[in-house]
């Protein structure tokens, strides 16, 4: 019997629309189309399905999270600021049933004191940082993994 092709979303939070021109010394010169694109031609390779989405208002985030079930096998999350504030996406992530991976472009424990704290990560199956646009694939590839072994 066949199974139906796993899809995946990937969520970008706020600011991430600003990519290859914020601040590139810190997020790199990738924007976030290139960004996407790279996704899409990776997640055809491990024969997955991607939907990549961005938004800057936390209310958005939270309800692309809520839609994604049904919708989605797992979410490849980077909340971006809210990261360090938000319980509402704490309690979302924690919510739905579905694996969330949290990413950061840079390493979180190189910057400042506020970003030390992730209230979101705590919520995802894990997080992966510091490598670019890098950290998004590793974490496409751990999703898939996971949604082999435990389909
Ligand atoms: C970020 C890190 C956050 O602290 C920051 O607010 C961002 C981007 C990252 O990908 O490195 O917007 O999530």
């Amino acid at each position: 019997m066949s199974r139906a092709i796993p899809s995946v979303l990937v969520l970008h939070g706020p600011n991430l629309n600003l990519l290859g021109t914020r601040e590139p010394d810190i997020y790199g010169a990738t924007t976030l189309a290139a960004l996407n694109a790279q996704l899409e031609s990776d997640a055809t390779e491990l024969g997955l399905r991607l939907h990549a989405q961005q938004a800057n208002g936390e209310g958005e985030l939270v309800d692309a999270l809520h839609n994604a079930v049904g919708t989605h096998a797992g979410v490849v999350f980077n909340p971006g600021a809210y990261t360090h504030t938000s319980v509402a996406l704490h309690d979302a992530i924690r919510a739905i049933e579905i694996p969330v991976l949290e990413v950061h472009l840079s390493n979180l424990y190189k910057r400042e004191d506020f970003r030390q704290r992730s209230l979101t990560g705590a919520a995802c199956i894990g997080v992966i940082m510091g490598f670019g646009p890098d950290a998004y694939r590793l974490a496409l590839h751990q999703l898939h993994r996971r949604l082999g072994a435990d389909p």
